[in-house]
């Protein structure tokens, strides 16, 4: 075991629920203790790495085995990921738990009500599901397998992405994967 092991903080939850811009806050607090990051957003896999892919559970799960094989290699590298997506099932989600190595994989589901986000509808994207424009959107027409048993929950709105992400290092802290800093920057 080095003194830099590589893991990946995986973001479940709805759309809008608040993962990327608690992505952000938790790849800041990492940056400035020396780690360089490495994010997967779903919204920018989508435009280039799965830019083929729907919104089909076959779809959605290669676009999480897609993810997840990225994820892998870079935390195989010692280095650290964060993947902020809505991986609505369970199975994938496991997937990519057991192909990135149970030890370096921290699931933290942003738990935000489907009211709220819908409330917010930052793209506009629940008016348009609910107009029946998009179909099988998550939480409309299609299902989210909340998480049996995530390392964390957080609140995706209604409490700061700095505490969140103050509670995801404490996370990482436990599981003695915050070590020393990453070798590229020593
Ligand atoms: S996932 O289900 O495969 O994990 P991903 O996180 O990559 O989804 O992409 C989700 C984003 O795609 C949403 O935030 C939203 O902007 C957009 N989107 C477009 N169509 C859908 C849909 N049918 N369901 C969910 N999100 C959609």
């Amino acid at each position: 075991m080095t003194d830099s092991a590589g893991f990946c903080v995986w973001f479940t939850g709805l759309s809008g629920a608040g993962k990327t811009a608690t992505a952000a806050a938790l790849a800041r607090r990492l940056e400035r203790l020396g780690r360089i990051v490495t994010t997967l957003d779903g919204d920018e896999v989508r435009t280039l790495l799965s830019s083929d892919l729907g919104f089909s559970r076959a779809d959605r799960d290669v676009n999480i085995a897609r993810i997840a094989f990225v994820a892998r290699e870079i935390v195989r590298h010692g280095g650290s990921v964060i993947v902020a997506a809505i991986s609505p099932y369970e199975a994938a989600r496991r997937r990519a738990r057991e192909s990135i190595g149970a030890r370096a994989f921290v699931e933290v589901f942003v738990d935000t009500p489907l009211e709220m986000c819908e409330q917010r509808d930052v793209k506009g994207l629940y008016a348009r599901a609910r107009a029946g424009d998009v179909p099988g959107f998550t939480r409309v027409s299609d299902s989210y397998e909340r998480p049996t048993s995530p390392d964390l929950v957080v609140r995706g709105i209604g409490s700061s992405p700095d505490q969140s992400a103050d509670e995801m290092l404490a996370t990482l802290a436990a599981r003695g994967l915050l070590g020393p800093a990453s070798p590229a920057v020593r």
